[in-house]
């Protein structure tokens, strides 16, 4: 089976990438910095599948490592590219970081691509590039955005590198896949999401509090024009979301695209409001959670969540597990990790 490439492999959605497409067959090398994961995570993902994958640590931003890696890898068929720096609000304090680790490594990858005979590229894109769509549910075709942060404009900027590089590069086929909002973790509770400090993001801040690692969750605001005021996502779990990669990798490596380069939204079609999660995730778990009402939190959107027909009708995918499945795997895995401490 063809050989694959995972950047960013020992990642939250990374992990979870890597265990489907050892399911489907695929031989799987990652690459990973570990500077936002843990080497640990290969023994999850060992521990679900029974394959270990190979793993080499390397830090993308040095050039001549990355030269050295596709010499010796130059069997590679398919790279799915995660590794990036991903925290919003770290991005707005540190952009040249970012644009110097999501877009100077991808320009090294997409480099040794083009020496390649034919390769696929999976890119990992976001719903951020749509910033305040005009209209919900967002469409593929919704207009791109002035990125609300330095973040955001990597994963733009990284669309259109690799949309220009396709163009003259016809050995190179490229999907970007625009994630919404990924939770959850596996229900083998081998992997999950590992943020390290204090997380940015609901899901994980919900079960950190939960299980007593935060004092009280603070809600962002609760005066959006929405259903309860608070604001509203498209919450996708994580295994919904790596099934989508595998599926979409397939459709490259059998010449089934329609283009050398395609987007696609990656969603449940269904927006939550940050409430209602906690609503699912008190359901679930059957804990109280401690939480306030406090101010807006800048640069948010009032809602986002996905149109799923381009993904279902040419895909032929659609997110099967819901945000309580999503909510009580989260809960399942905050629950081992903190116990393994
Ligand atoms: C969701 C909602 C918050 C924390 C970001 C990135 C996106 C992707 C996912 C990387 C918002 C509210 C949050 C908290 C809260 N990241 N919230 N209290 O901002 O939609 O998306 O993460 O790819 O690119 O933009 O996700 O989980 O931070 O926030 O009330 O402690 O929860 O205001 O409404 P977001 P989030």
């Amino acid at each position: 089976m063809d050989k694959i490439l995972v950047t960013g492999g020992l990642g939250f959605i990374g992990s979870h990438t890597v265990v489907e497409l050892q399911n489907e067959g695929y031989e799987v090398v990652i690459i990973d910095d570990l500077s936002n994961s843990s080497e640990k995570v290969l023994d999850g993902i060992t521990a679900i599948t029974g394959k270990a994958p190979i793993f080499e640590k390397l830090d993308l931003k040095e050039k001549g490592k990355v030269e050295a890696f596709f010499a010796k890898h130059s069997d590679v068929k398919g790279v799915i590219h995660f590794a990036a720096s991903k925290a919003v609000g770290e991005s707005v304090k540190e952009p040249l970081m970012y644009y110097e680790n999501n877009i100077g490594t991808l320009i090294y990858i997409l480099k040794e691509l083009k020496k390649l005979p034919s390769v696929s590229f999976i890119f990992s894109s976001s719903c951020t590039v749509y910033g305040q769509a005009d209209e919900l549910p967002i469409t593929e075709s919704a207009p791109v955005k002035i990125a609300e942060s330095p973040y955001g404009n990597t994963k733009q900027i990284g669309e259109e590198i690799i949309k220009d590089t396709c163009k003259i590069s016809p050995n190179i086929k490229a999907i970007a896949l625009r994630y919404f909002n990924p939770i959850g973790a596996h229900e083998s509770v081998e992997i999950g999401e590992l943020p390290i400090g204090v997380p940015q993001n609901l899901v994980p801040f919900i079960t950190q509090t939960a299980i007593g690692l935060r004092e009280q969750l603070s809600v962002f605001g609760e005066d959006y024009p929405t259903s309860d005021g608070t604001c509203v996502r498209d919450y996708i779990h994580v295994v919904d979301l790596a099934k989508a990669h595998v599926v979409a990798l397939g459709r490259l490596l059998k010449n089934n695209n329609k283009a050398n380069y395609e987007t696609f939204n990656l969603g449940t079609g269904t927006g939550s409001s940050v409430l209602e999660v906690l609503k699912s995730f008190e359901k679930v778990s059957g804990q109280k959670l401690n939480y306030k009402i406090v101010d807006r939190r800048e640069g948010d959107v009032v809602a986002a969540y996905a149109d799923t027909n381009k993904a279902n009708d040419e895909l032929g995918w659609k997110s099967q597990l819901t945000l309580d499945d999503a909510m009580s795997s989260a809960w399942k895995w905050e629950q081992k990790v903190r116990a393994l401490e």
